[in-house]
């Protein structure tokens, strides 16, 4: 193991495929060679519970057979054609409009970077404005446009902060940043630059950072501004729509986006995104683009991400699994706070259905990412240490979150729990 993770270093910086998986994040070395529904098998042979599910694409558990089957049957006739129309993009194109409340047109690519990357340039197209609002502590991918402000250290919160080198100025400058849930920051920059902004972009409910819970005010605020101001509404959904509901958040929450963007959970695992939206704002990318919008990618539309897509989607309408995991999710939420109450552990458990986060050190409902910032970092690294040992997987990292799928249960959550017990003692 040590042999393979010194080749990785040799090839791989940081020996891993991105920044947030470096194995300088892990106490100890290691690799996963396997994962079978709610488990993850390290090259060792050691299994896991596995509450990282990569992210969270994972919702129907890894190795899901309908899926792997659906996937296997479409590749038996193609992967990819990179031609015209193709009938599985049609089938997924209308299973996303009709369960997404607010979608009327959709385009495919491959991962929510690119998803949140089309929508920006659709709504720039459409405002020909180059400015866009985002929030302090959302993610919307690595691209210049968006990778600002999601991880500010405490002390520059609110301050210019590019999250990566070699960023372009122009992108940081056409970047305002405001906190969430703060509806009078929002209008004050809409009072003062409306008629130049191309879009208001938001995690819903962000995830990014464990969870914070928008207030309805907000929401109903941003949507009203931006009808008023003709911006386009982009609400990122990548983490949400299909984990948390078939519908996205934004029919639970009662807004109309006029863009949202959807990964992860479409493809539980595949690689399929998607930007869908208004006609009006997707019917740009249509034609012969000589003046239109350039939505382009070879691997747009292939085979595989699509028949994951179509399966994953009729999955989820069929089985009753928003049900179940955010029942799951509850109980676990509920038996770690009654936890950290009997051990006196200072802290709190955010989350949202099948998602949660311990945050220690830090209490009360967090709004905004300033709330969040101050959590204890090696409390919840020394928690999850405690908790790997015991055979539960998450990442180490404080501001990321545990993730459900279908495959877990009574067992994992009893487990889950009575391990918690001994490691908060020790905390
Ligand atoms: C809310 C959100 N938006 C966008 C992205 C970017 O997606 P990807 O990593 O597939 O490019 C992520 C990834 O974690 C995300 O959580």
């Amino acid at each position: 193991m040590t042999d393979l993770v010194d080749r990785a270093r040799e090839v791989v910086p940081g020996g891993a495929q991105t920044g947030l998986r470096e194995q300088a994040f892990y106490p100890d070395d290691i690799a996963f060679a396997s994962a079978d529904g709610a488990t993850m098998t390290t090259v060792e042979g050691e299994t896991y519970t596995d509450y990282h599910l990569a992210f969270g694409p994972v919702v129907l558990g890894h190795g899901d057979e309908t899926v792997d089957a659906a996937v296997r049957d479409a590749i038996d006739d193609g992967v990819l054609f990179g031609t015209a129309t193709a009938p599985l993009e049609v089938e997924v194109a209308e299973r996303i409009v009709d369960s997404l409340p607010s979608a009327e047109m959709v385009n495919f690519c491959n991962s929510g970077s690119e998803a949140t990357y089309h929508a920006i340039r659709l709504a720039r197209a459409y405002t020909d404005n180059e400015t866009v609002l985002k929030f302090e502590g959302c993610y919307h991918g690595w691209h210049d446009y968006v990778d600002v402000n999601v991880y500010p250290p405490a002390d520059q919160v609110g301050e210019r902060h590019p999250e990566s080198a070699g960023i372009l100025d122009a992108a940081v400058d056409a970047t305002e940043v405001v906190p969430f849930n703060d509806l009078g920051a929002v209008e004050a920059v809409f009072r003062e630059r409306g008629e130049e902004l191309a879009a208001v972009i938001l995690e819903p409910i962000p995830h990014s950072v464990g969870c914070l819970l928008p207030d309805p005010e907000f929401l109903d605020g941003l949507e009203t501004l931006c009808e008023e101001y003709d911006v386009p509404l982009v609400f990122d959904e990548v983490i949400t729509a299909f984990r948390h509901s078939p519908h996205g958040v934004q029919r639970e929450l009662g807004v109309d986006p006029d863009l949202t963007c959807v990964a992860k959970a479409l493809g539980n695992g595949y690689p399929v995104a998607a930007v869908a939206g208004t006609e009006q704002l997707l019917s740009q990318a249509g034609g012969d683009n000589t003046d239109g919008v350039v939505i382009s990618g070879t691997y747009s539309g292939n085979r595989v991400g699509l028949a994951a897509a179509r399966a994953t989607v009729d999955a989820l309408a069929e089985r009753d699994v928003q049900g179940h995991l955010t029942d799951l999710g509850e109980r676990y939420r509920e038996g770690l706070r009654d936890l950290m109450a009997d051990h006196g552990v200072e802290g709190r458990v955010v989350g949202h259905r099948s998602i949660f986060s311990p945050q220690f050190g830090v209490t009360g409902e967090p709004r905004t990412y300033e709330d969040v910032v101050e959590l204890d970092e090696e409390r919840f690294r020394t928690y999850a240490r405690g908790m790997r040992e015991r055979g539960h997987f998450f990442t180490p990292n404080p501001f990321k979150r545990h993730h459900l799928s279908t495959a877990h249960g009574e067992e994992h959550l009893e487990r889950y729990l009575a391990d918690a017990d001994d490691v908060l003692t020790e905390l």
